[in-house]
């Protein structure tokens, strides 16, 4: 049935009627499409906190009780019984596959893993100690040049082929960048190991020995990956979108989504938190850095504390947090100093006021840092590996966005602050 319900909005004495939309959960929204049309004003939200920008079917949150959903299903029962490829499918497409079409799915992302032999030469164009997301920016992004075939986004084959494309070949691109990065031989994937084992052995493997990958530190990488797939609307998908809008091929648009996820107030925040961790080095120093997260003068944060739309707490921190015990007690990694900074950090920080009475809970990268560093990653490729899982994200709401007939170029308006109208004055007379 059709919502009716409209919300009223006087200016100057003049009312307007608005109309509400429900959306399947969530709260209500007021559809603003036809107001400056019809008022003549904007509406103004910077940072978007009261603002939908889209409809969207695939991923679901709500903040305040802690819920993430991917087309319906909890991210705490996709990470223990799921695995990240059938993940993928389900973004991708918005059901569970059946087994045989997993299987296929499995079998065309794995035999999409392998890059163009060409772009061998364009990693090397970088300094060798460039971080691995400034050459993923621009490796993915150098994607749109090789792969002609699937930039045709009115064409919805292509669109599923640069999906595949992006999805297969991240993982491989990532740990080229990070090989580079330490001068070591890039390391071809390999068709007969899964999604996460093969990007363990592009990243750890040489080929002057054999590498077997830990099915205990696979599982540990898949985990990470199902965790991080999607997130609805944050600050890189909404960048995939806007730059998506224009028209731009989906390479380009992913590499831009990639550039947004490096601050360290999204993706860069895993890499951020663990060098926080170990600057912190010993329990006892942790007042000091509460006091300074607290002391509004200082602009240091709690890395991997708070978000913008959890207010209870992130229930992939819930799941992250009992990999990491897994995960060190599995590798006999005992006492880990990093980890008993972490948990008595997130033990002080829960009970203090300040951080109770804004609603800040440890986010999902206050432990996927400890996992991977468990596992050997440096903390440059902590971003990197966000990015890889992610991916599948940026691509689910590319491909919807692009096939939704209501797309329209994103373009924001602003409140403008600046000068107004005055004349040129001549050099020699300012
Ligand atoms: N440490 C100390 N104070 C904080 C923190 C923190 N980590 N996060 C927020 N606050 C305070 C902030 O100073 C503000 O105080 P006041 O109201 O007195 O000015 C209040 O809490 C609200 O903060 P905000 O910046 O207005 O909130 P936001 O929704 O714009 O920011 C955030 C969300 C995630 C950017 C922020 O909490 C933050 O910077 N956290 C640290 C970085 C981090 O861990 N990011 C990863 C997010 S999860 C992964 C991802 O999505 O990429």
């Amino acid at each position: 049935m059709a919502d009716t319900r409209t919300a009223t909005l006087t200016i100057d004495g003049t009312t307007y009627e608005l109309p509400i939309r429900s959306p399947t959960a969530g709260p209500d929204v007021i559809d603003i499409t036809k107001l400056y049309a019809q008022t003549g004003v904007f509406t103004h939200d910077p940072g978007f906190t009261s603002t939908s920008s889209c409809d969207s079917s695939i991923t679901f949150i709500d903040g305040d009780k802690g819920e993430l959903l991917h087309r319906g299903y909890p991210i705490d029962q996709l990470a223990m019984k799921s695995h990240f490829l059938e993940v993928c499918y389900l973004l991708l497409y918005g059901e569970l596959p059946d087994a045989a079409t997993l299987e296929e799915f499995e079998f065309t992302i794995t035999h999409h893993t392998m890059i163009h032999e060409q772009m061998h030469n364009f990693f090397r164009g970088f300094r060798r100690d460039a971080h691995p997301m400034a050459t993923m920016v621009g490796v993915v992004g150098a994607m749109s040049a090789f792969y002609h075939d699937s930039t045709d986004i009115t064409d919805p084959r292509q669109r599923e082929i640069a999906s595949h494309r992006l999805i297969a070949k991240l993982p491989t691109i990532a740990a080229m960048a990070y090989k580079y990065s330490i001068g070591q031989p890039f390391v071809y994937p390999r068709n007969d190991i899964d999604y996460a084992a093969n990007f363990l052995r592009m990243c750890f493997a040489v080929p002057a020995e054999e590498y077997k990958v830990d099915p205990i530190l696979s599982r540990a990488m898949d985990r990470i990956f199902t965790l991080h797939a999607d997130h609805e609307q944050n600050a890189s998908t909404s960048t995939v979108r806007l730059a998506a809008s224009s028209g731009a091929n989906p390479f380009a648009c992913i590499a831009a989504g990639i550039a947004c996820l490096w601050g360290p107030a999204h993706g860069g925040a895993n890499q951020a938190c663990l060098e926080m961790l170990r600057e912190i080095g010993s329990p006892n120093r942790i007042p000091e850095f509460i006091e300074r997260a607290k002391d509004k003068d200082d602009p240091f944060r709690l890395m991997g504390f708070g978000h913008r739309v959890y207010k209870n707490f992130d229930p992939r921190a819930k799941v992250m947090k009992e990999s990491a015990d897994e995960v060190l007690d599995l590798l006999g990694v005992d006492n880990n100093p990093t980890l008993q900074v972490a948990k008595e950090l997130e033990r002080v920080a829960l009970e203090d006021p300040y951080f109770v009475e804004k609603k800040l809970y440890p986010n999902v990268d206050f432990y996927s840092g400890i996992i991977l560093d468990a596992i050997g990653f440096p903390t440059s490729m902590f971003t990197p590996i966000f990015a890889v899982a992610r991916t599948v994200g940026w691509v689910s709401q590319w491909k919807e966005m692009i096939a939704d007939p209501a797309l329209k170029i994103g373009r924001p308006r602003q409140l403008y602050t600046g000068e107004t109208l005055r004349d040129y004055v001549e050099i020699e007379d300012r």
